[in-house]
């Protein structure tokens, strides 16, 4: 029961990192709202944590809309009594260079994945305050530390995540408030087993880039997010956790050797 009497909001938990983490903080005694746009999913997520004997509820929340924000963090407060742990999970992105990219899908992604992190914080930190303190955890990505081809909105947003990130820390940690990014790897989650399905090829491809040889699962970064979550944390803010079976740690010249010698047998 790392979380007993903690009250949690993960955004975008209907499914994928947010339902995994949304359920394992449930089963470590946390009061856990599923903040969503994805209403059925979301009541389902609901549905299995009560099953297992945990509290959560829905609130429907676009994070596109500021008041939309402002409701959520209330709903938390009215329903549980106070809020000390705020994941911002919610995505949605599209893929393209500058040139590619409408302006409309760029003001989109950044707003999902950005301007709701700045305005669930804008809401959530006095509240936290007034609870005597909290976590914040801004799910970034590996994305947000190196480019991949053709992904220019996800890219600036996930870099801005982890900054902001560091902003937060910086300016909320006398008062109680710690704030830390976690960059994912791929992690095969609903949308992952759906591209698996058409693509069944690509497991097998893309794992020979993870040093672990696997693709990572909501559970994995759940695990990371419950340490920063918990109370075991208390002297982590302001950090990037990097959770992708080694992804990024792999010296490029190397890695591409390692995909050349593999494509030759
Ligand atoms: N899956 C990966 O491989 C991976 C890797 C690195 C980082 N991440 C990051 O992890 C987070 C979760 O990713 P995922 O793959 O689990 O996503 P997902 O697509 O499975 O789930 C995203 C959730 O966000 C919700 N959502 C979308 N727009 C919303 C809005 N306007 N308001 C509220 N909710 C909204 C969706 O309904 C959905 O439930 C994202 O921030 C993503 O960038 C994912």
């Amino acid at each position: 029961m790392r979380l007993e009497n903690k009250v949690a909001i993960i955004t975008g938990a209907a499914q994928g990192i947010g339902k995994g983490t949304a359920k394992l903080f449930a089963r470590e005694g946390a009061k856990v709202v599923i903040a969503d746009i994805d209403a059925p999913r979301a009541e389902q997520t609901v549905r299995e944590i009560q099953a297992e004997g945990g509290t959560a509820a829905f609130v429907h929340a676009d994070v596109e809309q500021e008041e939309a924000i402002q409701a959520m963090v209330q709903f938390a407060v009215d329903r549980y009594g106070k809020l000390d742990i705020l994941m911002n999970n919610a995505y949605w992105s599209k893929s393209g260079t500058v040139i590619e990219l409408a302006r409309a899908d760029w003001d989109r992604s950044l707003n999902v994945m950005v301007r709701a992190i700045y305005l669930g914080c804008k809401y959530a930190i006095p509240r936290m305050i007034e609870a005597g303190g909290g976590s914040i955890i801004n799910v970034a990505s590996v994305h947000g530390l190196l480019a991949a081809t053709r992904s220019a909105a996800y890219e600036a947003a996930k870099a801005a995540v982890i900054n902001l990130s560091r902003q937060i820390a910086v300016d909320f940690g006398p008062h109680g408030i710690r704030c830390n990014a976690i960059c994912p790897g791929w992690i095969i989650t609903e949308r992952g087993e759906e591209f698996l399905a058409q693509h069944p090829d690509a497991y097998e491809r893309a794992v020979r880039c993870y040093p672990v040889r696997r693709g990572g699962r909501p559970i994995d970064i759940a695990y990371g997010a419950l340490y920063l979550a918990s109370d075991e944390s208390t002297f982590v803010t302001g950090t990037a956790l990097v959770i992708d079976g080694g992804l990024t740690c792999w010296l490029q010249d190397s890695l591409a050797q390692h995909l050349e010698q593999a494509d030759r047998v």
